[in-house]
């Protein structure tokens, strides 16, 4: 629960690097729009952290911003993070991974939802068959941190990063997926792991896998290798609702889920400590900053609409993201977009077709309540 005045749920708005800043404010403007028109009660708290921040100052991701957060907040929207300018990325990592590592947010859950026909690149498929969400694991894997470098720069030179796989980060990962196949409905959960040639570390998620499975009797549970899952993703999407993954292959897989839904510019995320939803989350679009586009008013910024939409379904507005989504889905479908999904649109402009379309939905559903009202 978060100390924040009462009532009130703070929300920090980290937009970061690149085209970051230019999604996060048409996100912005999207949350402005439900603070005039129905009032919620969320407070901005704009933080200025990335790159630039760090070559003024020096500054990655103060304690001291890291504790409100953790102490204060309810949710955090973050843009994205990297510069050309700074190669060595050490302060987006201290930033991204203090908030994922550092909330314990385990469940980064990325909808690969096709929200239109025309955005789906298989031959012969349609956003019918582009239906899933994974669950990746979002605070062990291969992006533990435990490693190192030896004999550096020389011929002999041996890199070690390692695969942290604990049971409890397992457990709790492939839970949330169940638990949210559940509450949807759906009758299958896949796992996608590499237990064939990761004997140790991968087969732990398979035992675990299918002893979590026992316990939820309706939902059919199927094991896939990751590079049978990659297959079968671009062959037939369409038999896949849930799948649960670790960090790294879910990393991977989501970025070939994007292409499937209309590209990054379509792909949005939720970072949660899925199994208490008073918890602090974080909401991110899964592009990256994309220095060439930065700065051109080129960037979509559905993702970050789209986030916006599981942000406020996590704080309790639910059904908000399904509005959010279905006035993307519109704007793609009038062309009211940027040139990655078709239209002709710049980053703004297409800010400015969703604020427009939300403020008519949203008085239309007030018109109604007071009709109910009378
Ligand atoms: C993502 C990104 C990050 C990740 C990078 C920036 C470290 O690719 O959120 O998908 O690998 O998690
Ligand atoms: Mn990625």
């Amino acid at each position: 629960m978060s100390s924040h005045e009462s009532g009130r749920k703070l929300i920090a708005v980290i937009p970061g690097d690149g085209v970051g800043t230019e999604v996060i404010t048409q996100a912005v403007r999207v949350l402005d729009v439900y603070k005039k028109k129905c009032a919620l009660p969320l407070d901005l708290w704009h933080l200025d952290l990335g790159a630039d921040r760090f070559l003024r100052d020096g500054t990655t991701f103060p304690n001291e911003v890291a504790n409100r957060i953790a102490c204060e907040a309810s949710a955090v929207l973050l843009g994205a993070l990297g510069d050309p300018r700074v190669p060595a990325l050490d302060y987006a990592r201290d930033i991204l991974f203090g908030l994922r590592l550092g909330l314990d947010l385990y469940a980064n859950v990325r909808p690969v939802i096709a929200l239109h026909d025309r955005l789906v690149p298989l031959k012969g498929k349609a956003k019918e068959d582009v239906q899933f969400v994974v669950f990746r694991e979002n605070t062990e894997g291969s992006y533990s941190g435990i490693g190192g470098q030896f004999k550096r720069g020389t011929p002999d030179e041996i890199a070690i990063n390692e695969d942290v796989n604990t049971r409890k980060g397992v457990e709790r990962l492939i839970v949330a997926g169940f638990e949210y196949a559940k509450k949807k409905g759906h009758a299958v959960v896949h796992l996608a792991d590499k237990s064939n040639a990761m004997r140790h570390a991968h087969e732990l998620w398979l035992r675990t896998f299918f002893e979590v499975a026992a316990r939820y009797p309706g939902i059919e549970a199927k094991h896939l290798y990751i590079d049978a899952l990659c297959l079968l993703l671009v062959r037939d999407p369409a038999q896949f609702r849930v799948i649960v993954t670790n960090n790294l292959f879910g990393d991977i897989v989501t970025d070939l889920g994007a292409a499937l839904q209309g590209g990054l510019g379509m792909a949005a995320s939720a970072n949660l400590h899925a199994c208490d939803p008073e918890r602090v989350a974080m909401f991110e679009p899964v592009h990256g900053s994309a220095p060439s586009l930065a700065g051109k008013d080129e960037a979509n910024p559905f993702a970050s609409v789209l986030t916006v939409g599981m942000m406020l379904s996590h704080l309790g507005y639910t059904g908000e993201d399904s509005r959010l989504e279905g006035i993307v889905a519109r704007a793609v479908s009038e062309g009211r977009c940027t040139r990655d999904v078709g239209g002709s649109l710049g980053t703004h402009a297409s800010g400015d077709f969703i604020v427009g379309e939300l403020e008519r939905s949203l008085d239309a559903r007030v018109a109604t309540l007071f009709q109910r009202a009378d």
